[in-house]
């Protein structure tokens, strides 16, 4: 079974999993609003991808014999200065997850939940993928600048991921 201490910490884990489907998913309603189809697309497709996180985390809770509590989704933000302003945005949520992480897997490792430690490793590596994807996804909006024809070509490129990427 899991401590108490780790218990909690996982089922805020599994909070802020779902908070950042959220949020993308709020992200994707923006673009489907300021019509970049292929950048709501992408969001729509990140906050599925963030439920499974939360999911994956759920099923590894129940299944060490620990309680799952499903808390309150904070309100995501619903509006955004520019399409360079989301993706800054994503780049920051994702570094702050990746410190959620870390305090996780440092918790793990200082009661000696040593089964809680390996389990977080995907999540580890997730999260240099994730931080690497915004990361390049921000860099093209940034080249694009102004541009609404590159910006147009990158709304296509965008709109082109698949359930697995
Ligand atoms: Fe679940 Fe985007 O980290």
């Amino acid at each position: 079974m899991l401590s108490e201490k780790m218990e909690k910490a996982l089922n805020d884990q599994i909070n802020a999993e779902f908070y950042s489907a959220y949020l993308y998913l709020s992200m994707s309603a923006y673009f489907e609003e300021i019509e970049y189809p292929g950048f709501a697309h992408w969001m729509k497709l990140q906050s599925k991808e963030e439920e499974d996180h939360g999911a994956k985390l759920y099923e590894y809770v129940i299944s060490r014999g620990n309680n799952v509590s499903l808390e309150s989704i904070e309100k995501p933000q619903d509006k955004w200065d520019s399409v360079e302003a989301v993706f800054t945005h994503v780049l920051e949520h994702e570094q702050l997850v990746t410190s959620l992480i870390n305090d996780l897997v440092e918790l793990a490792i200082s009661t000696k939940d040593y089964a809680t430690n390996q389990f977080l490793q995907w999540y580890v590596a997730e999260q240099v993928e994730e931080e690497e994807n915004a990361r390049d996804n921000l860099g093209k909006i940034k080249r694009a600048g102004d541009s609404k024809d590159l910006l147009f070509l990158l709304d296509n490129e965008l709109g082109t991921r698949r359930e697995e990427d």
